[in-house]
């Protein structure tokens, strides 16, 4: 006898159903009408999330190579990039930034003055009602490109990692978590203070949402919500981002602090202690490649589930339609269409503009 590979859910197994040709599916397809009629799931441009590459300078709109379509944007363009998107229904943005210096203890990320703090007080000053939210990570104002405080190990005994951009190819070294801890907390402080209205910590550190939801919490920011980077796994489909972000680890790779693509029930562990420490609502990123983590997170958890549709999904789908071996606005759509029926009930993606003008 075969087994069946697939396990029919106990509540499917309990609706009748009539063989042809009593019962023909196809009735209700015939129309679009009737299409839209029984559609399980719709898009709104509410639920989206657009992205932003903020960079020093003014008047500045470089696009990214292996992004068409997206642009590194100084905070002026940034301004008007957001009013542009809010009036087509977008209400939420995600920042990163690229400072002007990067060091061994990320100063751009927490800095009063840094990049992603003065795009935040512009847009929170210029445009009313759109939600900021704000990456924290420390990967992109670190020397070495890591999302922590770097330790290396060298027969001398443990020291940092000092100015040099990498360490010694014999040496080991760690990505020191509690140390590290610190630097978030510091970050989601100074972001809350320029206005950012919600913190997404990305970096995958142990005990990070925790550490920032006590120093929020300290500093007056009680009412600012976080949304954790929960299962956030070690992804080849974040290669586009590091090049628009420009923080591609230096030496190594994130293995250590990410997630293994491999593992799920982990995810669930993951979003859990999220949970306890005081998460508001959780991420899964990627998205496409991983919508049996969004489902199997939006089964098991009841907070707002937002996935993170990542810059190589985007790059993939952008080099195939210039190819033109896809329909670009179709296999767009019904990418961000799939990630939420899979039950993100937030995309963050870089077709948020987009996606909203056709969906007006
Ligand atoms: C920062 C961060 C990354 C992304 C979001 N926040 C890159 C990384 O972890 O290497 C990836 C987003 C994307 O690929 O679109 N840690």
């Amino acid at each position: 006898m075969i087994e069946s590979a697939v396990a029919v859910p106990a509540a499917a197994a309990r609706i009748p159903v009539m063989a042809f040709p009593a019962n023909r599916l196809r009735r209700l397809r015939r129309t679009e009408t009737l299409r839209a009629l029984v559609r399980e799931t719709r898009l709104t441009p509410e639920s989206l999330v657009y992205p932003l590459f903020i960079c020093p300078g003014t008047g500045i709109r470089k696009e990214v190579r292996s992004m068409p379509g997206v642009f590194n944007l100084s905070v002026d363009e940034a301004v008007k990039e957001v009013r542009e998107t809010r009036a087509l229904g977008v209400l939420s943005i995600i920042l990163f930034g690229l400072p002007e210096k990067k060091d061994e203890v990320a100063t751009g990320a927490w800095a009063e003055d840094g990049i992603v703090q003065r795009a935040a007080r512009a847009i929170k000053s210029e445009v009313r009602d759109v939600v900021v939210m704000g990456d924290v990570c420390l990967c992109e104002y670190m020397s070495h490109g890591h999302c922590g405080i770097v330790k290396v190990n060298d027969k001398a005994g443990p020291q940092s990692l000092g100015a040099a951009a990498a360490p010694p190819a014999t040496a080991e070294y760690e990505i020191v978590n509690d140390a590290s801890l610190e630097l978030l907390a510091r970050t989601s402080v100074s972001l809350a203070r320029s206005g950012v209205d919600i913190i997404a910590p990305s970096d995958m550190m142990d005990g990070r949402v925790g550490a920032i939801r006590g120093a929020l919490d300290e500093a007056g920011f009680e009412n600012t919500p976080i949304l954790s980077y929960a299962a956030k796994f070690s992804s080849g489909f974040y290669g586009p981002f590091r090049e628009a972000a420009d923080s591609a680890p230096q030496f190594g790779d994130r293995r250590s602090y990410q997630m293994d693509p491999a593992n799920i029930r982990e995810a669930m562990r993951e979003i859990e202690l999220d949970i306890e420490e005081g998460a508001d609502m959780i991420m899964v990123k990627p998205a496409m490649p991983y919508l049996d983590v969004i489902a199997a997170a939006r089964d098991r958890f009841d907070l707002p589930l937002a996935a993170y549709q990542v810059s190589g999904e985007y790059a993939m789908i952008e080099a195939a339609a210039r190819n033109q071996w896809i329909d670009r606005e179709r296999v767009m759509m019904e990418s961000l269409l799939c990630i939420r029926r899979a039950g993100a009930s937030i995309i963050l993606t870089y077709y948020a503009k987009e996606a909203a003008k056709l969906l007006a």
